[in-house]
């Protein structure tokens, strides 16, 4: 059974117990949050062929810089940038570098800001000029995806729930989950309990209740759902080298649903 703790006096680290924040922490969040959402926004415009990943990099870098928060990616673990940058069959944790985007291709820019000391963790696809047919159904999916899961958090409904629920779209669309990663608990840790996956059996995990705040952040390929990560350590691609894609949410458990702290009407 997992337990819940408030989120003022338990310790700073994680202690696999999940905690419940109150409503300075949501409004932290919905600030953190928000500053993800208007960097990705932003990037909308800048995406275009001949664009470097470095390049997306260094923007949201200064994006961070002009507001004062950190990018929680920039020396995690070893990770030396502001973002995270995965094309095509790229699944997460892409490296920004020298290569610039070609037309067709597909993006997931992944940005986690640190906003007083509150984390606010979200990534979109991008398309880079036209893209072809099957990568457009992908990208549909994978934000319907995204969509359901979001829409089955509730205080009564659990994390399995959520997963189930991914799954279930998901796969009735001929394409595959990843299972190697998963959405978490976040907050002033970036990466909490509990873990959110999205894969499942409905009334599985934990139970949500209002105050929780995890991120859900379904991976979706067109093929097989195998991954493997470079010898970079990061880069997880597609076994098959299908197309994969993103998108992430932060969001908080309220009395009759959630908030939303990522949201945008441009996340398309
Ligand atoms: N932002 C990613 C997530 O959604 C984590 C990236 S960790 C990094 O949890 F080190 F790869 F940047
Ligand atoms: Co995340
Ligand atoms: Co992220």
């Amino acid at each position: 059974m997992v337990e819940f703790v408030d989120a003022d006096t338990a310790p700073a680290r994680n202690t696999g117990q999940v905690r419940l924040y109150n409503a300075d922490a949501f409004a932290a969040m919905r600030k953190a949050g928000g500053l993800a959402a208007a960097c990705l926004d932003e990037l909308e415009d800048l995406i275009v062929p001949g664009l470097t990943t470095e390049a997306i990099d260094e923007y949201v870098m200064a994006f961070a810089q002009r507001h004062s928060v950190l990018p929680a990616t920039l020396y995690y673990r070893g990770f030396r940038h502001a973002s995270c940058t995965s094309i095509n069959h790229v699944v997460c944790h892409g490296i920004p570098g020298p290569k610039a985007l070609r037309e067709g291709d597909i993006v997931n820019v992944d940005v986690t800001f640190i906003s007083d000391g509150w984390h606010g963790d979200s990534s979109r696809m991008y398309r880079v000029g036209e893209i072809r047919r099957a990568a457009e159904r992908l990208l549909n999916v994978t934000l319907k995806a995204l969509n359901i899961g979001v829409a089955a958090v509730k205080p009564g409904n659990t994390t399995g729930d959520i997963g189930a629920a991914i799954q279930n779209y998901v796969e009735g669309e001929r394409c595959s989950v990843v299972r190697e990663f998963c959405g978490h608990g976040v907050g002033r840790l970036f990466h909490d309990m509990p873990n959110i996956l999205h894969y499942g059996r409905p009334g599985d995990g934990v139970r949500l209740q209002p105050g929780m705040i995890f991120t859900i952040e379904p991976m979706v390929n067109l093929g097989r759902p195998h991954v493997k990560v470079l010898s970079d350590g990061w880069t997880a691609v597609t076994r098959d080298r299908s197309l994969s894609a993103q998108y992430e949410h932060t969001v908080g458990v309220t009395e009759t649903g959630c908030e939303i702290f990522t949201a945008s009407d441009r996340m398309l």
